[in-house]
């Protein structure tokens, strides 16, 4: 019988990369092999703030920057209490995107430095691992249209992604590269393989503090 706590993976990268695809192949996977492993998503759009921030995505509202930047953070906050429970009774977590994207987004707007961007999210359930699916642009586009959200233009994209490269400089956060250009299982292959290496060695260890 497993008694440890359950592990925070967390799926980053830009659009059409993969992630989504992925978060729930891994889950599936991990089902399948007899762990308890459920999957979330940022922002979630279900809950009252995260209504707000889906509007604003659709176009349907304008909300002036600073504030958007702070109720996609307050939406990955009102979640905590849930995915700690979570993790403690040994679920693992497998999140589509977090504060990474949320600090890379708005710091690629003008005058948004990064660390004003980290700071609301300092203290969160810092992830046991993040893999970065990285995809070049061109690889990209073949994949289909950008749709109609707000974000969704290659010259954004672009500033988005040379954010997530200066995320990705700071050791503090357990970083894995996966090149996402190859096929969804050899993809899934890789990204099954280090989440159950995480997964196994994190049982016995505290939930860390993000950028603390
Ligand atoms: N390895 C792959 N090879 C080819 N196509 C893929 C691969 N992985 C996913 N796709 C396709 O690319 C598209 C985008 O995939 P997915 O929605 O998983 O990406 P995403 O990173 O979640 O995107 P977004 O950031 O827009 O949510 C989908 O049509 C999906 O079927
Ligand atoms: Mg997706």
């Amino acid at each position: 019988m497993k008694c440890g706590r359950g592990a925070l993976v967390v799926l980053e990268g830009v659009d059409r990369a993969g992630k989504t695809t992925q978060c729930k192949e891994l889950v599936r996977e991990l089902q399948r092999s007899g762990r308890a492993a459920e999957m979330m998503r940022f922002p979630d759009r279900t809950t009252m703030i995260g209504q707000l921030i889906s509007s604003y995505l659709e176009k349907k509202s304008d909300l002036e920057d600073h504030t958007v930047h702070l109720l996609f953070s307050a939406n990955r906050w009102e979640l905590v209490p849930e995915m700690k429970q979570k993790l403690e009774k040994g679920i693992s977590l497998v999140v589509d995107r977090y504060a990474f994207s949320g600090v890379a987004f708005t710091s690629a707007k003008p005058g948004f430095g990064l660390e004003w961007c980290k700071s609301p999210d300092v203290g969160l359930p810092k992830p046991d691992l993040v893999m970065f699916l990285q995809l070049p642009p061109s690889v990209a586009a073949a994949r289909g249209e950008f749709g109609t959200e707000r974000y969704e233009t290659s010259v954004f994209q672009q500033a988005v992604q040379s954010k997530f490269d200066q995320l990705m400089e700071d050791p503090t956060v357990n970083w894995q590269v996966i090149d996402a250009a190859r096929s969804v299982e050899e993809v899934h292959k890789d990204i099954k393989q280090f989440a159950m290496n995480t997964i196994n060695a994190v049982e016995k260890q505290p939930i860390g503090d993000l950028w603390k």
